[in-house]
């Protein structure tokens, strides 16, 4: 298998025999499988759910998991090419992902964007060179511009909840948060609804519609993104309402423009009233964390047409069949 740093790159045979293996693991959670395997997750930023599942998962599966945490218990890592590093960087990436490569079977990488520029955060160039520097089995955490082992637990805890696929209704909708974030889950989410056969609406305030660059990506999935700017109607008729915050494209990597741009902006916490006029049985979803009552209500998140913790808990169960995938010779 090829590294993995995106849901919208792997067939459609391949995301079924990932979901089977998924359900497999599930009924049957302890083995044997990976047993003296070891799974490497470099972690440039911060986790609950991607460091935890991945650790529980491979621990479940009889392998063990190196945990390396740039910065914070391990050294600081450059990434520019060719630059002398007589500034707070210790290490070059260049010589940490194919060190830590030796050590281990398969490695996940957590690399963020940068911030710095719009465009070149949606080129991913961060995890691609990591990838590309690493001789075994790669998985990506979370880039700057997807999240796909989230992305693949998504279209499973839609498949749990029997979300129609070809001609189900998937709404993205942009959700107040005090900091300017950054495109992955987004894109991530809409893509792999529109993988899954899957209309898609991007509801979001002026201003804060996705770049060109996102919305591309969702295009090249299959879908033709739908833009609203009202929650209330983009959800009449919805299957799933999934719930994130992003930047506004003009102030990307800008908090005090984020700042200005959000204020008045307090009414996009999504409420139960919301869903409405969705279709029965619709799905609230967010990839956790959130911020509640500020991007989503606590009686929305609370309430019964919430799945976020079965979201959160299929990351495990996906996950394992990736690995089993990737290490285990399951693909
Ligand atoms: N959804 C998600 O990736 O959560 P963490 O950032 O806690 O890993």
């Amino acid at each position: 298998m090829s590294p993995y740093l995106r849901l919208a790159d792997l067939e459609p045979g391949e995301i079924d025999r990932l979901l089977a293996l998924a359900a497999e693991v599930e009924a049957n959670p302890v083995s044997r499988a990976l047993a003296g395997k070891v799974f490497g997750l470099l972690m440039l930023n911060p986790s609950l759910r991607t460091a935890a599942s991945f650790q529980a998962g491979m621990a479940q599966l009889g392998g063990s998991t190196v945990v390396v945490q740039p910065g914070a218990g391990s050294w600081a890592l450059e990434f520019g090419d060719g630059v002398r590093m007589d500034g707070a960087t210790q290490e070059h990436v260049r010589d940490a992902v194919p060190v830590l490569s030796s050590y281990v079977d398969g490695l996940g990488v957590r690399a963020f964007a940068a911030g710095a520029s719009l465009e070149a955060d949606l080129q991913d160039p961060v995890i691609q060179a990591m990838a590309r520097l690493c001789p075994k089995p790669f998985v990506s955490l979370e880039s700057a511009a997807d999240h796909p082992c989230q992305a693949l637990a998504d279209w499973r805890t839609l498949d749990d909840h029997e979300v129609p696929k070809n001609g189900g209704r998937f709404v993205l909708c942009w959700g107040w948060h005090p900091r300017p974030l950054p495109y992955a889950v987004p894109i991530a989410a809409a893509t792999m609804a529109a993988k899954r056969g899957m209309e898609v609406t991007v509801c979001a305030p002026e201003g804060f519609d996705l770049p060109e660059g996102a919305l591309e990506r969702v295009r090249a999935a299959g879908a033709e993104p739908r833009v609203f700017r009202d929650p209330v109607e983009a959800c009449q008729g919805a299957h799933a309402l999934y719930m994130k915050a992003w930047a506004s494209p003009s102030a990307y990597g800008d908090p005090a423009g984020h700042t200005e741009r959000v204020k008045g902006l307090e009414g996009w916490c999504a409420e139960p009233g919301w869903l409405a006029g969705a279709a029965p049985g619709a799905v609230f979803m967010h990839c956790l964390p959130v911020r509640r009552n500020a991007e989503v209500a606590d009686t929305l998140i609370d309430g019964s047409a919430s799945v976020t913790l079965r979201q959160a808990e299929n990351r495990l169960h996906v996950q394992k069949a990736l690995l089993l995938a990737l290490l285990g010779g399951r693909g």
